[in-house]
């Protein structure tokens, strides 16, 4: 048995050692054990909007460039210079078609090839100019980039598994494609970047830790009845990947009201959905849903608005946040205006629900400090019930049994509970399976 988790399906019980915390060797072996042997988000394709166009970033501690070349190919260097070190590129974000070291003077085009050398004829003829390394793997999915840095990987759509369906219901939410905006939360907690992973699909904590929030949605939209929120469900995706979904217009019901003209368009917006994707999928893509790519991929869809949210660990009890918006770039300025205020008021790191996750979380890291006292939390909500809910915690089970196997080799076989039915099952209509980007 694996010291970092207890699964027992008699009990039912699940636990996790808070040692996996806090621990700098858990980071060290996460590194090695799970970021390196993963696919990871790098960005989508719409923030590289040109050819030319890039941005650096980091990915698993790497720091990367991810680019448009020329040709308008996406790619994704190492940002570091081949010949001694130098990180070649120190803009967040440009357009050019060369890059030029600014340690030594090598330049570098957009296809990774060494282009100049400053006194080039004291290497000889017979140099081996190196080019720009790369990760070995770099694919995309419905815009999503990632890449992985373990050549032997299984390809990305094999690695998404059902995942994929659910990126595909953010992903449907304009007919001429999704698009990130401009801009970025950029923000950090002291706690444990796992602790962030589990709160991103946690239905358990909203009505409790987002009291004010819920507060001044009610004020702004009069009671809701809370039959209208209807049902929800907690899935595992496979690969622990896994996703809480609301049922229909679930996803409607937050954020500050819409104004009459923004309801009219909305409408019509989902109408046209209808027509080109049937009801039973635009019946679950109203539900909204909180999906977890594993390890760190987070997308969260209230249908009001969208987020992309990456999360980097960089000490055990500090992490680094990136949160992105993606958009129908089809709609009126009115729905847009009400979808940044919610991605402000309700996601901002100043906003009035993420203050509230960051301080939960940062209490649970502060007493960590006792965890050789209390080394175990409990994450079996759920465990024994047929129909698992999105206030259960089946999602963060699968999440953390991923994260076992690749840490120890133990695996432990998934859930049984019962199958995922309707509204929850609906599909595309066949003539519009084909992805469009
Ligand atoms: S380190 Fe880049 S040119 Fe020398
Ligand atoms: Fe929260």
């Amino acid at each position: 048995m694996s010291e970092y988790v207890i699964d027992d399906r008699e009990m039912p019980r699940f636990r996790v050692n808070r040692k996996a915390m806090i621990a700098p060797e858990v980071l060290a072996e996460e590194r090695d054990l799970i970021f390196d042997h993963s696919w990871l988000f790098v960005g989508h394709e719409t923030e590289l909007r040109k050819p030319n166009d890039f941005r650096t970033r980091r990915v698993a501690g790497r720091p990367v460039i991810f680019a448009r070349d020329s040709a308008g190919a996406v790619r994704v260097w190492i940002n570091s210079c081949p010949h001694r070190g130098a990180m070649l590129c120190r803009e967040p974000a440009g357009n050019g078609r060369f890059m030029t070291c600014m340690y030594h003077g090598w330049s570098f085009n957009n296809a990774g090839r060494l282009v100049s050398v400053p006194d080039d004829a004291s290497y000889g003829p017979g140099f081996d100019r190196p080019g720009l390394a790369s990760p070995a793997k770099v694919d995309s999915y419905r815009g999503f980039v990632f890449l992985s840095f373990d050549p032997d990987i299984v390809d990305l759509p094999t690695y998404l598994a059902d995942a994929k369906e659910y990126l595909d219901l953010v992903a449907d939410q304009s007919l001429s494609g999704m698009e990130v905006l401009p801009g970025a939360h950029e923000y950090s907690v002291k706690a444990n970047w796992k602790l962030l992973v589990e709160n991103s699909y946690d239905g358990y904590h909203a009505t409790s830790a987002h009291q004010r929030y819920l507060e001044m949605v009610l004020a702004a939209r009069g009671a809701i009845d809370p039959k209208a929120l209807g049902d929800s469900r907690g899935v595992d995706l496979g690969n622990g990947h896994g996703v809480v979904a609301g049922g229909p217009s679930t996803g409607l019901l937050f954020g500050r009201p819409l104004s009459p003209e923004a309801e009219v368009e909305r409408d019509g917006r989902l109408a046209r959905f209808r027509e080109a994707y049937g009801d039973a999928w635009v019946d679950r893509m109203t539900g909204g849903r909180n999906l977890v790519i594993f390890p760190n991929l987070v997308v969260i869809d209230l249908v009001m608005g969208v987020i992309i949210r990456k999360i980097d660990p960089v000490t055990p009890d500090y992490m680094e946040v990136t949160a992105w918006q993606l958009v129908p770039p089809d709609e009126s300025a009115d729905l847009r205006r009400q979808r940044l205020d919610n991605f402000l008021t309700f996601w901002g790191p100043g906003g009035l629900a993420t203050p509230d996750d960051v301080e939960a979380l940062e209490t649970c890291q502060k007493s960590f400090a006792s965890a050789r006292e209390l080394p175990w939390s409990d994450i079996s909500r759920g465990m024994n019930k047929p129909v698992v809910s999105a206030n259960d915690e089946l999602q963060m089970r699968t999440w953390w049994r991923r994260w076992n196997e690749l840490m120890t080799g133990e695996k432990l076989p998934p859930e049984n509970h019962d199958p995922i039915d309707g509204v929850f099952a609906g599909r595309r209509t066949a003539s519009q399976m084909e992805p469009t980007a």
